[in-house]
């Protein structure tokens, strides 16, 4: 049997890890949080206190950067990564370092790697319309940016942050902004694409819309 690829993509905080994490037990395959590779290439030039408007600069950092998957696990270098690349600061600059055309070549080379060798599900922006185009089903999860906001400020409080929701709510705005309106390969439905509004819906209803389209 060939490997199964399912995509769900959509603007920041719809719930699409949670959703996706979930699918993949259920499925019993592998989940590729897409977002933590940029996230973690984000932290990485942070830490080295490179100007993440400095393109050539990051591009150097990307290409000198080993990114893996294991177990569910994101590993930079070597070393798994955590909630280190869930702070605002990684939050507020992660899409400027996303929108750059080299960063995204190497991860999405790391992506298709991935998805050539197992059966996954991947959560991003571009996994329907760019990195896997024939993915066998395409998600796209969509919510109110107030409904969005209030998730990330319940789940970042319940992990202890002292965060403002005016903050969040800005935050989300703003990377779906720059996401939606870069060059390459932007946060966009592919056509052949499930929407599903998670507004109002609990994390078992979307689940199940989910699961009830996928034939296995
Ligand atoms: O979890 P949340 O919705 O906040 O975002 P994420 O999935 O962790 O992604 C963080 C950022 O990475 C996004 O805002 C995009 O700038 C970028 N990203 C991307 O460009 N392409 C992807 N396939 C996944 C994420």
């Amino acid at each position: 049997m060939n490997n199964l690829v399912i995509a769900v993509d959509g603007p920041a905080g719809a719930g699409k890890s949670t959703i996706a994490k979930i699918i993949a037990e259920k499925l019993n395959i592998n989940y590729i949080d897409t977002g933590a590779m940029y996230r973690a290439i984000t932290y990485k030039c942070l830490q080295n206190n490179i100007n993440i408007n400095n393109e050539d600069e990051v591009i150097k950092i990307a290409k000198n950067t080993e990114i893996d998957f294991r177990d569910n696990n994101i590993y930079l270098d070597k070393r798994v990564l955590k909630e280190e690349i869930r702070t605002m600061e990684v939050s507020n600059n992660v899409s400027n370092v996303a929108k750059i055309k080299e960063v995204r070549y190497l991860m999405v080379d790391v992506q298709r790697e991935i998805g050539t060798r197992n059966s996954v599900i991947l959560d991003g922006r571009d996994i329907g319309s760019y990195v896997f185009p024939n993915a066998d089903y395409k998600f796209f999860l969509v919510a109110t940016p107030e409904e969005r906001g209030n998730r990330r400020y319940k789940e970042l409080i319940n992990k202890g942050y002292e965060v403002n929701i005016d903050e969040i709510i800005n935050d989300i705005v703003k990377r779906d902004e720059i996401d939606s309106n870069r060059e390459f390969a932007p946060l966009v439905k592919a056509e052949d694409a499930i929407e599903i509004d998670t507004t109002g819906k609990d994390i078992n209803e979307v689940v199940e819309s989910v699961i009830s389209k996928i034939n296995i």
